[in-house]
């Protein structure tokens, strides 16, 4: 196909412009027709070495995508069709992102204009057929892969016979866990292996987002509302929750073990757990029994302190706020009124305003006691 064949249907095109720019073309008309022009003069079309470039660096670019390992080991039943899904995805995109871009640089470097020329490419209006295919194969394309992708969604989201619940909260810069049928609130993920769970994911204050990779699943925790995942664990080991949401300062550091676990070591870790809140634990509120008091190694957990704060007594490494193990033993008064109002004494080297200002009315007068001499306690 020579590009001066359309001669008629361009100057159809021609008539539906402005009258100044017919002119123009009119003139440039009158000089010579455009296939005068030696860079396409007697060359053939270029469609077919493309589609050949395309196909060769479509299957090169697709093969690249398989090769990469995306994601670590699965450890939920979903893992597998999720990958599956990933892995069609990529199959139907990189053919497209090749074709888009081989076009552009063949056009780039096949097409460009000879030095010191200024003239106008010739006037093309349009192409009917063409679009209707550019806007035709994406419209299938993605059409299909959304139904499959919802067909799989349902699928993992359908309810499950003997579902544990989990709540799940997030808050700069902890994740906290509760087993409401257990009764039990800990700053660890702990799971039986083969348990339907629904985890029921909650937020204090900015949109977090619950992920563990290793699962696959991902759910954002939205302020007000109560967003839901559904996931069986199927293979025992240590993993981490992540946060997958921009929240803060100390977003990096949002990381907590989960641990998968066989059925009857799940029980007893939660009988273990069960005992220490008897004893008046830090997740729960009001439940200490007189004698007991609150724990402060529990609070600074679950209140997410070892999110931000490096304390070796607590196996705390984040650097966010001040390192705790620097702390004067002496200065009880200090360390208290750090936690009830942060912005008082700001340390050198840390901003104001990074501390939640809430601790005061989070934490009953008791609680704060508990935590300020855990902390002066765990000075060497
Ligand atoms: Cu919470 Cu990022």
């Amino acid at each position: 196909m020579r590009l001066r064949a359309p001669r008629v249907r361009r100057r159809d095109a021609i008539d539906s412009r402005a009258v100044s720019e017919r002119d123009r073309v009119a003139e440039a008309e009158a000089k010579g027709p455009p296939e005068t022009d030696p860079r396409i003069a007697g060359q053939r079309h270029p469609v077919a070495r493309m589609i050949g470039i395309g196909v060769f660096a479509s299957l090169i670019g697709i093969g690249i995508t398989l090769l990469i390992d995306w994601f670590p080991a699965g450890a939920d039943t979903a893992a597998g069709d999720v990958d599956t899904v990933y892995d069609v995805l990529l199959i139907c995109s990189v053919p497209v992102f090749v074709l888009v871009m081989t076009i552009a640089i063949y056009s780039v470097i096949r097409f460009r204009a000879k030095p010191g020329d200024m003239g106008d490419g010739p006037p093309i209006h349009g192409n009917t057929r063409l679009e209707i295919v550019w806007v035709t194969i994406p419209f299938i394309m993605v059409t299909a892969l959304a139904t499959y992708g919802w067909i799989v969604l349902d699928d993992i989201e359908a309810k499950q016979k003997d579902e544990m619940v989990v709540g799940v909260t997030g808050r700069q810069f902890t994740w906290t866990f509760e087993y409401p049928e257990q009764k039990v609130e800990t700053s660890e993920l702990v799971l039986p292996e083969d348990q339907p769970i629904e985890f029921r994911i909650h937020t204090k204050d900015v949109v977090h987002s619950f992920w563990v990779p290793e699962f696959r699943l991902k759910s954002d925790a939205v302020p007000g509302l109560t967003t839901k995942i559904r996931l069986t664990p199927d293979r025992v080991g240590r993993y981490q929750v992540v946060c997958a949401e921009l929240c803060g300062i100390g977003h990096a550091t949002m990381r907590q073990l989960v641990r998968v676990v066989p059925r009857r070591e799940f029980g007893s870790w939660l009988d273990r757990q069960k005992r220490a809140a008897g004893g008046g634990g830090g997740g729960q509120p009001g439940g200490g029994r007189a004698g007991g008091g609150p724990n402060g190694e529990a609070l600074f957990a679950a209140n997410g302190c070892d999110g931000c704060h490096t304390l070796e007594a607590a196996g705390a490494t984040g650097n966010v706020g001040p390192d705790l193990d620097e702390i004067s033993k002496a200065n009880e008064a200090y360390v208290r009124q750090s936690i009830v109002n942060p912005n008082a004494v700001v340390v050198k080297g840390f901003k104001p305003g990074i501390m939640p200002q809430d601790f005061g009315d989070r934490l009953s007068p008791k609680e704060i006691d508990a935590l300020v001499k855990y902390l002066l306690e765990s000075q060497k």
